[in-house]
């Protein structure tokens, strides 16, 4: 979203306090939020507070505007890559269903050319009704885009569908209208992530720090660009993206079975979970008791599932490992890139700030089986998930005109 100009239209809903929050998001992923709100969104939300959260200023008029601007609704529409109404009001609904532009925000609608996503959030005997649901029959007609409003408690102390759904199932829907061309479709692409469980007793296991935000953010873009996605997950705290093949593990014996016996099927693999070299040579069927002295563990090896895969590896597929390294890592990079014949190796730092397990960014070098390096900078796992994506798109296609050569 890095850079993308976003306008936000806020409507007289009792949920604008959420379209708070979801002003915050995109402004904290680079979107450059310009406010619309009208009137009676303003006796739920002071401008001040979006102007404070986009750090930008707030569209309230058509005619009194921030720095002398004369015709916002034009200006503001020529340079939006997209539109959100969040919460869209039953009457905004309407207004813009038939045309009527008797304000800033229904009159810059009419003159959008961009993606447009209509957030309704009303009590539900009122989004049941007959008139809303045929103007939402029709703003879909015209290809505005709409989000059907989560089912729940409502302000208004009733239950059912009518609750603006969360920010982040918004955001999420703005990523998908933003994404770039479905350069993936028909290509079939796991995907790891998370930090394997080797048990040690019924309660106790041994792990790693990995939280799977890599994996998954690989995961959810390339699902993005069209791919048919599979995502091998060791346990985390997140939601599978929507739209992938979900298959939870827990061990890396379980990774090995379900990513092996899936490779033959596979375009692309991509390797970013943190796969526990070592487990326990015993698993105490009854937990481990406290006794005097030390306590010894013996580990074995686990299976090198990227070596397997190394192995078997097709000409037509790419296949892409990870590394988290402490130190050495160009030593360990290219040994690990080239013992495990790999198409691409991305290695990782996770001793400096911002990259590596847990953060919400990354730092990378790239190192390439012809021995090119390629060092990216500090960002977000999302846009480093892209680049990466753009990367094993080129491998894909020299491997093909390869082929055909
Ligand atoms: O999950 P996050 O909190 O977002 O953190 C991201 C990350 C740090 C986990 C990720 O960026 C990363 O570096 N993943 C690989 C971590 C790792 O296990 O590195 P490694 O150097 O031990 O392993 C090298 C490669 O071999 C990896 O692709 C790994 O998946 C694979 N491997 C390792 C051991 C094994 N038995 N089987 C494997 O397939």
């Amino acid at each position: 979203m890095g850079g993308k100009r976003i306008i936000l239209g806020v409507t007289g809903g009792i949920a604008a306090y959420k379209a708070c929050e979801l002003a915050s998001a995109l402004s904290r992923r680079g979107a450059l939020v310009d406010v619309v709100m009208t009137r009676a969104a303003q006796e739920f939300v002071r401008p001040l507070t979006f102007a404070a959260l986009t750090g930008r200023p707030v569209h309230t008029s058509l005619f009194h505007t921030p720095g002398g601007d004369f015709v916002p609704h034009i200006r503001l529409a020529s340079e939006a890559d997209l539109a959100v109404i969040a919460p869209a009001t039953a009457n905004f609904l309407a207004k813009l269903a038939w045309g009527l532009a008797d304000d800033l925000l229904s009159t810059l609608l009419l003159a959008l050319r961009c993606p447009v996503l209509l957030c309704p959030a009303m009590n539900t005997a009122m989004l049941m009704h007959p008139a809303v649901r045929a103007n939402l029959q029709r703003l879909r007609e015209m290809g505005y885009h709409i989000m059907e409003p989560a089912a729940g408690h409502l302000a208004c102390g009733a239950q059912g569908p009518g609750r603006l759904p969360e920010p982040e199932e918004i955001l999420e829907r703005i990523a998908d209208l933003l994404a770039p061309q479905k350069d993936y479709r028909g290509v079939k692409v796991l995907v790891t992530a998370g930090g394997t469980r080797e048990p040690l007793d019924p309660v106790r296991f041994i792990s790693n720090r990995s939280s799977g935000k890599m994996g998954y953010a690989l995961a959810r873009a390339a699902a993005r660009r069209g791919a048919a996605v599979t995502l091998v997950s060791a346990p985390t705290a997140l939601k599978p993206p929507k739209g992938v093949e979900f298959v939870s593990v827990e061990t890396a014996r379980e990774m090995y079975r379900e990513v092996v016996s899936r490779f033959p099927l596979q375009d692309v693999v991509i390797k970013a979970a943190a796969v526990a070299d070592y487990r326990p040579r015993v698993v105490a069927a009854q937990k481990i008791k406290k006794k005097e002295g030390t306590l010894i563990l013996e580990l074995e090896k686990n299976p090198d599932i990227l070596f397997e895969l190394g192995r078997q590896k097709l000409p037509h597929q790419v296949l892409v490992g990870f590394a988290a390294e402490t130190a050495d890592l160009e030593a360990n990079a290219r040994e690990k890139l080239e013992k495990k014949n790999l198409d691409l190796l991305v290695a990782n730092d996770v001793t400096r700030p911002g990259a590596g397990f847990g953060w919400d960014t990354n730092e990378v070098k790239i190192f390439y089986p012809d021995g090119r390096v390629q060092p990216l900078p500090l960002m977000p796992k999302e846009e480093l998930a892209h680049r990466l994506l753009d990367i094993v798109r080129e491998i894909r296609t020299l491997k093909t005109t390869r082929a055909e050569g």
